[in-house]
């Protein structure tokens, strides 16, 4: 994706410049069209894939960016405190109060909501703060006295809103966008001296305290929120999948905030590696069912699958050639010119005695229909027979049009997605043969059989790998349901961190 912005600026600054270089009306008005059309923003891109965070989810975000934040605040600074004060009858007192400390930080009470448009709002109550120090008096010009003190700020309350936007590389960001702290009570316990020294402090350190807690906790909180930048920079733009593909995972347009959710909308398209190739088909609109039982919802559309089709068919992988030992060794159909003799008597008089050899292609990109609870998938494939001289050159035998409907399931597994496929039914019709016309329905029950017990388990054990899922930093799935509904697969699911 970076280098996907980088090649777009390059040629957007390239257009520009030859724009400079002097060109007429019609330069002008193409290179306009053209930088409208290479900007991201304005390309209008319906997303393929869809992530919800619902209030759960921010709960979760709560609980972890609470200790964040109290960690945070822990690193306050209270800087020492000097000054002289005229006490009748003594007259000046110079005094100080310095190594402050904090002993003690709670925020026992916060809680979240969504600013619909915006983000994230962020109330702390009731938090508190106790701070030990010392003090230190010189009064009469001889007259030394100091100890020590115990501070404690109650009532503390924090409020911020977090802004939440997409970056330049598709990735979502936060930022303080409005933040007010207030303190409640502030009290002092000295311990030596007379007492006469705590009513000269009182209030001197009340309003020098007020002041350096108000100054310094925003920015402390500020600073957090943008400490979760790199977590959230951890999202996988562009998912490594296997030596052919990469999933493109960054968002198509700026995250929508409601008054329920925050919803993430996602390319989802696989891309063979390097090679980032527009399939001739588009995302179709969807939009996410009411649910919030779990944290996350991550809905993957059938255009994500789809694009993985044209991805493997573009990258010539959806063939295999199917020999007699990938048959299991009990089966009564071999692939030899005398088991298709027995359906094609013309084979075994052709080619009496030799192996066989099957090669099955995709003819394009297999298609993939959700409907709700069924996840079909419909191949379109040649089958090229082949039998094996003893010289090992292959003589063409026939070439069949073979069309299969599978039905898929679909599991998470980890952090990826998979599926196992199982065969609903087959047509075939035959293209070419060189051993004369034959009822290609006679080879029903042998391709059948070829598909269950050879091609579907290759494909299954390859789906079984899975592909990756959107996910930030150690995420790990808890909970997870998966339903399958109209164009797209819901996933619900809860998550946990790792440490
Ligand atoms: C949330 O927004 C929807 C429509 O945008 C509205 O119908 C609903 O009443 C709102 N709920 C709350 C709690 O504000
Ligand atoms: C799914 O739908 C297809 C037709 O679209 C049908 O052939 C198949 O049997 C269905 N599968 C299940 C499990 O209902
Ligand atoms: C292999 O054997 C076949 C059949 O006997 C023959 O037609 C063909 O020319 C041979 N090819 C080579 C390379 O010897
Ligand atoms: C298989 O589907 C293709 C279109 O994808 C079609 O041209 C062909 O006739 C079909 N073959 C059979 C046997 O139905």
């Amino acid at each position: 994706m970076l280098c996907v912005v980088e090649k777009q600026r390059q040629r957007r600054k390239a257009l520009l410049q030859r724009f400079k270089d002097g060109v007429d009306m019609l330069s002008l008005w193409y290179v306009s069209a053209l930088l409208i059309f290479l900007s991201p923003e304005a390309s209008g891109t319906n997303p393929g894939v869809k992530v919800r965070l619902t209030q759960h989810g921010l709960e979760y975000g709560r609980q972890i960016g609470i200790i964040t934040l109290q960690e945070k605040l822990k690193t306050l600074k209270i800087p020492d405190l000097s000054g002289s004060e005229k006490v009748s009858p003594i007259g000046k007192v110079s005094y100080s109060l310095t190594g402050i400390r904090i002993l003690d930080l709670g925020l026992p009470k916060s809680g979240v909501g969504l600013v619909p448009g915006t983000g994230v709002s962020l109330f702390i109550g009731d938090a508190y703060i106790n701070l030990h120090g010392n003090w230190r008096v010189k009064y009469l010009r001889i007259i030394k006295d100091s100890g020590s003190f115990d501070l404690s700020v109650k009532k503390l309350s924090i409020s911020v809103t977090i802004g939440v936007k997409g970056d330049d590389t598709g990735r979502p960001t936060v930022s303080s966008a409005n933040c007010a702290a207030s303190v409640g009570d502030v009290s002092i316990k000295f311990h030596g001296g007379a007492s006469w020294l705590y009513n000269l402090f009182k209030s001197y350190v009340d309003k020098a305290l007020r002041k350096a807690l108000q100054n310094q906790i925003c920015s402390l909180v500020a600073q957090a929120i943008d400490e979760m930048n790199p977590h959230l920079k951890t999202l996988n733009v562009l998912a490594p999948v296997d030596k052919y593909a990469e999933i493109e995972y960054s968002m198509v347009e700026s995250p929508l905030i409601s008054n329920s959710s925050i919803d993430l909308s996602l390319k989802g398209e696989f891309y063979n590696i390097g090679h980032h190739q527009e399939p001739p088909f588009s995302p179709t609109p969807f939009s996410l069912p009411d649910q919030d039982t779990n944290m996350l919802y991550i809905a993957l559309s059938a255009f994500t699958l789809n694009s993985a089709g044209f991805v493997y068919n573009n990258a010539g992988v959806l063939s295999l050639y199917i020999t007699d030992d990938m048959i299991p060794s009990g089966f009564p159909i071999r692939l030899n010119t005398r088991t298709f003799g027995t359906f094609i008597p013309q084979i075994a008089k052709q080619y009496p005695g030799l192996m066989m050899k099957l090669l099955v292609k995709a003819v394009k990109e297999p298609d993939i229909t959700f409907q709700p609870n069924n996840v079909t998938v419909r191949v379109s494939s040649t089958v090229t027979a082949y039998a094996i001289q003893p010289n090992a050159t292959l003589s063409l035998v026939f070439i069949l049009s073979v069309n299969a409907s599978v039905s898929a399931q679909i599991y998470v597994s980890g952090l990826k997605v998979a599926g196992v496929l199982s065969l609903n039914g087959m047509d075939m019709a035959l293209m070419t043969s060189y051993v004369g016309p034959f009822q290609v329905k006679s080879l029903d029950s042998v391709f059948n059989m070829i598909l269950k017990v050879v091609v579907i388990p290759k494909v299954n054990s390859y789906l079984k790998q899975g592909y990756p899922l959107p996910s930030i930093g150690k995420m790990n799935l808890l909970n997870t349901q998966l339903q399958i509904l109209k164009d797209h697969v819901l996933i619900g699911t809860d998550v946990q961190f790792g440490p």
